[in-house]
């Protein structure tokens, strides 16, 4: 399906901006002191990308539409995900408030943002680690082409409400670059994310 290989593509950079938020954490905890600019560059693509227009993608077009085929079950383990997407955008209003707390000198936020962050990253995994290796290949499973087509119309829209000429490959792998992560062109085999869903 054409929808699952663009959601497999963004999770590619999701997991490298997760790498660049766990430098900048182990800095922090070393150094106690926080490397701002760069947890807010993080920051700020988890939410506009990974918590904003991937979430977005999942929501209205891909888990949407598989709660229209999907067993109970199924429909359950949907469910799941939704509350993940939720808790990862208030676990992130949180980070938010630390990084603005370390930014003012506050030592316990700096502090709250480490614990917090390895958090987030953990949760986040797990979250895409289940998504590649439950939902994806249930969705492959469920849902035929038309499904797909629309789902990449929808997708497609999404994109369009993006700033105009933003390269979200390009501002991850500057920021890649910025941080110290080493990115990777080849993605993650299947027994990786299998390790990460636990
Ligand atoms: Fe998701
Ligand atoms: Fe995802």
């Amino acid at each position: 399906m054409q929808a699952i290989e663009i959601l497999e593509r963004e999770h590619h950079l999701v997991l490298h901006l997760l790498e660049c938020l766990e430098v900048v954490v182990n800095e922090a905890e070393g150094k106690g002191q926080l490397r701002s600019p760069h947890a807010a560059e993080i920051l700020s693509l988890m939410e506009f990308f990974a918590d904003g227009s991937h979430q977005r993608k999942e929501e209205e077009g891909l888990f949407s539409r598989l709660l229209r085929r999907a067993a109970l079950s199924q429909r359950l383990y949907v469910g799941r995900l939704f509350a993940d997407h939720a808790r990862d955008r208030h676990d992130l209003r949180s980070l938010h408030s630390n990084l603005m707390g370390a930014v003012y000198g506050d030592p316990l936020s700096t502090r709250e943002f480490v614990v917090r962050s390895r958090r987030y990253i953990l949760s986040h995994r797990k979250h895409m680690g289940r998504e590649q290796v439950v939902l994806y290949p249930m969705a492959e499973r469920l849902l035929d082409e038309r499904d797909d087509a629309m789902i990449v119309r929808g997708f497609a829209a999404i994109d369009n409400g993006l700033p105009p000429g933003l390269d979200l490959a390009t501002k991850v792998r500057g920021l890649c670059a910025r941080v110290g992560v080493g990115f990777r062109e080849e993605r993650l085999p299947p027994a990786a994310f299998a390790e990460m869903a636990g």
